[in-house]
């Protein structure tokens, strides 16, 4: 599993606009290189607002949007078309503006009166039929897995405390959840990790301890987020504020911070 690398942006805002401009060059590097590219989306404010921000990008168009696989990481279990549903902000703030192949797009299923298992079932069946060997044969091998971060540590719907933390199977239903919707889907830790790059992003003071407890040395297994891991590349980005509790020793290179633990 990869190591974690740290980069801090001034505020909020900034980070939504440099997270969508790492998004959108990452993209195009993976597509040069392989043809194509997939993606895996998260739900939350700061997720949003990252794609908001790749949709009013003057370089979104460098992104062949064609040869482009979407996924979720999770989703809340409503019915088509709800609000509240991470496909329905992720549409608005993003997907329904460029030119997606619909074939690839693949949105978690809604509650069409089916229960949330079947419909985690349903996913991961998806997911297999899509997988790759380096997937470990039952998924993708994603090249970006996006996730948001909780006040509780929580990535995804991988609440602290609950049994789809430590579930091996690729998709879980999650009841109960402490985040309203209390019904959900979620990729498991497993899933996640098949990932080359997983990037989570977190701003605002509220997420500044769940980041010290899953960045600290000694993570409490009870702490999704410190058990997200890419294969190739873990990074945390996050606003001044989000990571004003954590050590020095996890930044990246961050001019702006002055600290590095890179060495050159
Ligand atoms: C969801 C998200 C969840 C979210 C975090 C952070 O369905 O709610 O997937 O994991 O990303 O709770 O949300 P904010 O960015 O809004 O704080």
């Amino acid at each position: 599993m990869s190591s974690v690398a740290v980069v801090v942006h001034r505020d909020a805002p900034l980070l939504a606009r440099a997270v969508a401009a790492r998004l959108i060059t990452r993209l195009v590097d993976v597509q040069a290189e392989y043809g194509e590219a997939s993606v895996v989306l998260t739900g939350g404010g700061v997720g949003t607002s990252v794609l908001a921000e790749v949709a009013h990008s003057p370089a979104r168009e460098a992104v062949d949007w064609q040869r482009l696989d979407v996924w979720w990481g999770d989703e809340r279990y409503l019915p088509p078309g709800h609000e509240e549903r991470n496909e329905t902000s992720t549409r608005a703030a993003l997907l329904d503006t460029v030119a997606l192949d619909p074939d690839r797009v693949h949105p978690m299923p809604a509650d069409d009166g089916a229960e949330a298992e079947q419909a985690a079932e349903a996913y991961a069946a998806a997911l297999h039929a899509a997988a790759r060997p380096e997937g470990g044969g039952r998924v993708p091998a994603f090249d970006v897995l996006l996730l948001g971060l909780g006040e509780d540590g929580h990535v995804a719907s991988l609440f602290p405390g609950m049994p789809a933390l430590d579930d091996e199977r690729a998709v879980v239903a999650v009841r109960d959840a402490p985040k309203p919707p209390p019904i959900r889907l979620t990729l498991t830790l497993p899933t996640i990790r098949t990932a080359r790059e997983v990037w989570v992003v977190a701003a605002g003071e509220g997420k500044a301890e769940a980041a010290r407890l899953a960045l600290g040395d000694a993570a409490p297994a009870q702490v999704p987020a410190a058990r997200a891991r890419g294969r190739d590349r873990t990074l945390w980005l996050l606003d001044r504020v989000a990571a004003a509790a954590i050590e020095t020793a996890h930044f990246a290179s961050q001019p702006m911070m002055g600290r590095s633990s890179g060495k050159r």
